[in-house]
């Protein structure tokens, strides 16, 4: 239990509250235990809170959250048996209670009573706790949340502060004409550690004027670790010509030559950025006419022997550090939006920006922990010890800086950061797939009238805010389309995450799950198949939308009741192997859908399907459903399925 992560925790809290709330039509006999039990667990919840927003070291406070833990667990499967074993109760209309149902009742009141326990003992701490000398910080409460985005300073990556020389040395590289080459392709490097800026330098010199008037032709694309050679060479045609529907179903060997000839006839330059490796470069290089126009390909890379490689006559361009004064500034734009600080923080803001010893990356973060309470003299003292020295120029100490911003990140921030390790390196990610992919995996509680969209837009801004994710694009409006994360961070999340256990963490207790106008599209049904507990999905008004779902991949291995409510679906493909153990298939209001699929009828387990509100189509196609099932039942000479029972409302024959 001791390594329950905390950010998993808030999150099955709240879960558990909620499908607490959900049920308590079912919960009826049990009523005043399961409000108090609510209450108790709103305690704990507000606790855990804020020991994760503070993480302190404070050994009572390790001694409770670990009971705690404990439990929320305990309680989780106690009201999570409750609540399933009432609602099957119910189903089946059974006028008196079986004996083990009674059980349960007992189990839940004893749980009851060791949360009221717990809870007692975190509310004496909460009385004491100036005294045990953790008072220093206020939760950041959701209310605050939208009013304290306002006062953020919006400052994105196109804000670049100094790097004027260091652009105008790179600048000098692709367009001089020193040596006698210079006719000829070459390729220019910068070289400098993770975080440094290279990107971002690279950016820079791309939108020169100076650039752009010499290169006509010009377009970035992000190398990684995990490239696809056919989508770099779309992705370079797309900056300057129009993609066919002939390139997409080109192979990569053919698009490398169709780049190549519309290229050899331009003077271009192309950045390539983040190349990783020797092999990267021998595989994309082919792509790159020499064409005597002076074109340039210039490689952003961590490893000088990348950039020996590409090009062994033309020494690599090393960026240096910040000088001071541009720390500085950036600090203070990225705080306070623009390059003033008060005087009384100034001795802490010293302080801080020695640690980050010059790296851009590290100022970033920790000017994103600031940002929050950046009038406040004891947030800067806190942090500014907080930062471990030299944190920046070795390598493996960076991670330090995240985990700070991380451990100082509030509650229901955490799994949303730490989701973004999902995505593939520097990956754009539509702002629309993120957000429905963190309802889908419940990391948006609901607050108020807000609707979970807002919710979720929300807390990317927050995450921008922090400095923890980049804007790609925004609207006219204002609200982001795409968003990056550096790969620093998308590794700091992959390895939290892992280390946090969070994914396993919630699909392991995840049994039951409903989801209502969440608009998803069934393609994501796929992630909901990973969670491997799962037995009660009720996917209600417009979860999903779409008219196809072909279930996919392993399907749902432990669901036994499927509930799907008000969609607009009218295909749905599936095999028996994708529900192995469905018990229950209920159907409502899905009048598009043509029929129930005829697999379903080979999956032994079935009993019933309940149709409401749905089209005749679907009727016929559960009544050859239900024929199959009695003439298993009639050749089965043990009689051991139980009977398939078919309801069909209203009725149509
Ligand atoms: N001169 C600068 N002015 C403002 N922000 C900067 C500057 N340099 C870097 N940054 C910011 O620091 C972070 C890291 O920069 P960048 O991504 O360019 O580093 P990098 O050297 O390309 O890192 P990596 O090796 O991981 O690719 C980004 O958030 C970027 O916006
Ligand atoms: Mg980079």
């Amino acid at each position: 239990m001791a390594n329950i992560p905390d950010a998993a925790l808030g999150f099955i809290l709240q879960n558990l509250k909620e499908s607490v709330q959900y049920n308590t039509e079912l919960i009826g006999g049990v009523k005043d235990n399961v409000k108090e039990l609510c209450e108790d667990l709103e305690t704990l919840r507000a606790f855990i809170r804020e020991y994760t927003d503070k993480y302190s070291d404070n050994e009572i406070l390790e001694k409770l959250a670990s009971e705690i833990r404990g439990v929320v667990y305990r309680a989780e499967d106690a009201i999570e048996t409750y609540i399933s074993c009432a609602s099957v109760q119910k189903l089946r209309r059974a006028i008196s209670k079986a004996t083990h149902f009674v059980d349960y009742i007992s189990d839940l009141r004893a749980v009851g009573k060791e949360i009221e326990k717990v809870s007692k003992d975190v509310q004496e701490i909460y009385q004491n706790r100036a005294a045990l000398g953790f008072a220093a910080m206020q939760i950041e409460e959701i209310s605050n949340r939208r009013q304290k985005k306002k006062k953020t300073p919006v400052v994105e990556e196109d804000n670049v502060v100094g790097f004027d020389d260091a652009a105008k040395e790179v600048i000098e590289l692709l367009t001089g004409e020193s040596d006698d080459q210079s006719d000829q392709l070459e390729v220019i490097s910068i070289i400098g550690m993770l975080g440094l800026g290279k990107t971002t330098l690279a950016k820079k010199v791309l939108n020169d004027p100076k650039i752009e008037y010499e290169f006509y032709t010009r377009a970035f694309v992000n190398v990684s670790q995990e490239y696809e050679r056919k989508e770099m060479f779309l992705k370079i045609l797309g900056q300057f010509t129009q993609i066919t529907d002939q390139m997409n179903k080109m192979s990569d060997e053919q698009l490398c030559k169709e780049l190549h000839d519309q290229l050899k006839t331009r003077k271009y330059l192309i950045v390539m950025d983040d190349v990783w490796t020797n092999e990267a470069w021998d595989q994309l290089k082919g792509a790159f006419p020499n064409n005597n126009k002076r074109s340039r390909v210039l490689i952003t890379s961590r490893h000088k022997p990348v950039a020996v490689h590409a090009n062994q006559s033309i020494d690599p361009y090393f960026l240096r550090f910040l000088y001071p004064e541009e720390s500085r500034e950036l600090l203070r734009r990225k705080v306070f939006g623009n390059n003033c600080c008060p005087s009384e923080l100034e001795a802490y803001e010293l302080r801080i920006l020695q640690k980050c010893d010059g790296l851009p990356l590290a100022i970033v973060v920790v000017a994103g922990i600031l940002v929050n309470h950046r009038d406040r003299t004891d947030w800067w003292k806190k942090v500014a010890e907080d930062v471990n020295d030299y944190v920046a120029r070795k390598q493996e100490q960076s991670y330090d800086v995240i985990k700070l911003s991380y451990n100082h990140m509030p509650y229901y921030l955490k799994p949303c950061f730490l989701y973004l390790g999902v995505f593939r390196e520097d990956f754009e990610i539509p702002v629309w797939k993120l957000v429905r992919l963190w309802i889908a995996e419940g990391f948006i509680p609901r607050d108020g009238c807000m609707s979970l969209e807002d919710i979720a837009e929300d807390y990317l801004e927050e995450l921008v805010d922090r400095n923890l994710v980049m804007v790609g694009h925004r609207r006219l409006t204002g609200q982001i389309k795409t968003c990056r994360i550096h790969d620093t961070l998308r590794d700091f999340c992959k390895k939290e995450a892992t280390k946090e256990n969070l994914f396993q963490e919630i699909k392991r207790k995840l049994t039951r799950l409903t989801l209502l106008n969440t608009l998803l599209d069934w393609k994501h049904m796929s992630t909901l198949g990973k969670l491997e507990k799962l037995e009660v999905l009720k996917l209600k008004d417009n979860a999903f939308q779409g008219e196809l779902w072909r279930t996919e991949g392993g399907g749902f291995r432990n669901l036994k009741v499927l509930h799907i409510g008000s969609t607009n679906l009218v295909m749905w493909k599936a095999l028996a192997s994708h529900f192995p153990i469905l018990r229950s298939l209920f159907l409502r209001h899905c009048t598009k859908l043509e029929a129930v699929p005829s697999g379903l009828g080979d999956i032994a387990t079935l009993q019933e399907i309940d149709l409401y509100c749905t089209n005749s189509m679907v009727a016929k196609s559960a009544r050859n459903i239900q024929v199959l099932k009695l003439k298993v039942q009639a050749n089965d000479k043990n009689k051991r399925g139980a009977a398939f029972k078919l309801s069909v409302y209203p009725p149509d024959q």
